[in-house]
């Protein structure tokens, strides 16, 4: 037997992985929802009434399941009538939170939720409660999701849309400890209690309802959230980046980092599995069944912006470490499928630890988003018992567990096991039991993704260095498997 030793027991369901786990966020942030996503319709660069159809084939293939808008920070500063009518009377603006740039507001609410439905995902609507008003708030929702005579249903009609959209997800308001309006607990409970109660259900659109969580490990916001207003809400947000220094004014680059820094980072990631853990217990006080979901609105790595490039759009390359953190966040997400149910990366496009990177007509896929297919197989899984034991990673005075693992039964009976091995100098073995088993004679298929260097990532000109290739550096005695990772690896199995 190998150090590092896991047993799957095939039969043994844990809990079920919510395929919105996989979702993203988009924000009037940088390069994100301008030249990201909406290009307009007379752009050479082939669009659906303004939207790129190159990105949403290549997030069609990830199979996004929801997308939050429109911030973020900017959420508290949008007035969603800024955003619809015709083109030339919205208005123009600047987005004094990121980047200093005019907003001309040609991507609203009719545009946003095309994107959702070219992209087959749920919209996740983000509302103003930093700046805005209950009415403003309660009309949105109207015009959005009411069927027949109101003054909102019927402007909506004027632009163009006659039958409501289907609206499930709706955060009130974002960061409202902090860009959202500086509030303190008590003040925000008593606002979203307010808030909330105009957000209608109107015929059958039942809308789940998010308040926001807590900053990191912020517990006396939960605490008092979940005190105050645990019976007027239906997920509670989470709010966690992961940066390799401690200084939010010097955070590190994406690329030309010192090694220390990779096991800083991936080490930091791994704090997630603590915070859900502690936020999760005081949960547990006030609502032990679970009915209130977890909901992880914005996670992702965070680092200093590319050399040369506006410091308000928060551009940054993604490499193979991104794709471990990737990897690492969604085996705790699954960990704690009992109560995370839903997770929104920041962000998809051209902001942060984005899944697709832009520049004019080119578009690349970031190892983010390799990891992001390899997993897609769980969406809507359910999450099988295991066991891991794992050998050491210990580096810089640093230590974390060298393998980490996730494993899981769709629908057609299928099992999908994931490792992430995050040692970049050398490979490691691991057995796996697989046990409990339907299949007799296993069927395997696997992939990995994998690099030479730490910093290894795509660029527009050689957009492959780091993609998936198939897997076969493994061997099979009955129901047991020893499997050699690669160094810095995330590896994928199928087993029919
Ligand atoms: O994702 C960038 C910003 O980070 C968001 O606007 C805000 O919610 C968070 O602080």
């Amino acid at each position: 037997m190998t150090t590092n030793h896991l047993i799957i027991n095939g039969d043994q369901t844990v809990s079920h992985i919510d395929r919105q786990i996989y979702g993203h966020f988009s924000e009037h942030l940088g390069r994100c929802i301008y030249e990201g996503i909406w290009v307009g319709e007379d752009s050479p660069i082939e669009n659906t009434k303004g939207i790129r159809n190159d990105v949403v084939k290549a997030l069609k293939e990830i199979k996004i399941p929801g997308l939050r808008w429109p911030g973020g920070c900017f959420a508290d500063e949008y007035h969603w009538k800024d955003g619809i009518g015709p083109n030339e009377n919205r208005k123009r603006m600047i987005n004094t939170h990121w980047g200093g740039v005019v907003e001309n507001n040609h991507f609203g609410t009719h545009e946003f939720m095309l994107l959702c439905e070219l992209l087959e995902c749920e919209p996740i609507i983000c509302g103003n409660v930093g700046s805005g008003t209950v009415q403003e708030m309660s009309e949105w929702v109207e015009y959005m999701t009411f069927e027949g005579v109101s003054p909102m249903a019927e402007l909506r009609a004027e632009n163009g849309r006659e039958n409501p959209w289907k609206l499930k997800y709706f955060g009130v308001g974002n960061e409202n400890w902090g860009c959202g309006g500086n509030m303190r607990p008590e003040y925000y409970a008593d606002l979203y209690r307010r808030f909330q109660t105009y957000v209608r259900n109107y015929g059958d659109n039942k809308i789940f309802k998010i308040a926001c969580g807590p900053n990191v490990d912020d517990y006396r916001w939960t605490e008092v959230l979940m005190r105050e207003a645990h019976q007027y809400m239906d997920g509670l947000s989470l709010h966690y980046y992961t940066l390799p220094s401690e200084s939010w004014a010097e955070k590190g680059s994406a690329t030309a980092f010192p090694e220390n820094e990779w096991i800083k980072t991936l080490k930091k990631a791994q704090r997630m599995d603590e915070l859900i853990t502690r936020h999760s217990a005081i949960m547990d006080q006030y609502d032990p069944n679970k009915r209130v979901s977890l909901i992880v609105d914005e996670w992702g790595t965070w680092y200093d912006v590319e050399p040369g490039t506006n410091p308000g759009f928060l551009y940054q390359q993604n490499t193979i470490r991104d794709a471990l953190v990737a990897a690492l966040s969604f085996n705790i997400f699954h960990d704690h499928s009992d109560r995370v149910r839903m997770a929104n990366i920041a962000q998809m496009i051209n902001v942060l630890q984005a899944v697709i990177l832009t520049e004019g007509e080119k578009i690349l896929l970031t190892p983010t988003y390799h990891v992001f297919n390899m997993y897609k197989v769980h969406q809507d899984a359910e999450l099988l018992q295991f066991n891991l034991e794992s050998e050491t990673f210990e580096e810089h005075g640093l230590s974390m567990k060298a393998v980490s693992a996730t494993a899981s039964r769709d629908a057609a009976g299928k099992i999908n096991i994931s490792l992430a091995h995050v040692n970049p100098a050398k490979s490691t073995k691991v057995t796996i039991d697989l046990r409990g088993l339907k299949q007799d004679k296993l069927n395997i298929t696997a992939t990995e993704l994998t690099a030479d260097v730490m910093d290894a990532h795509n660029t527009f000109d050689a957009p492959d260095q780091v993609v998936p290739t198939a897997y076969s550096n493994y061997t099979v005695n009955g129901t047991e498997l020893t499997l050699t990772l690669s160094p810095m690896s995330v590896t994928a199995l199928t087993i029919e």
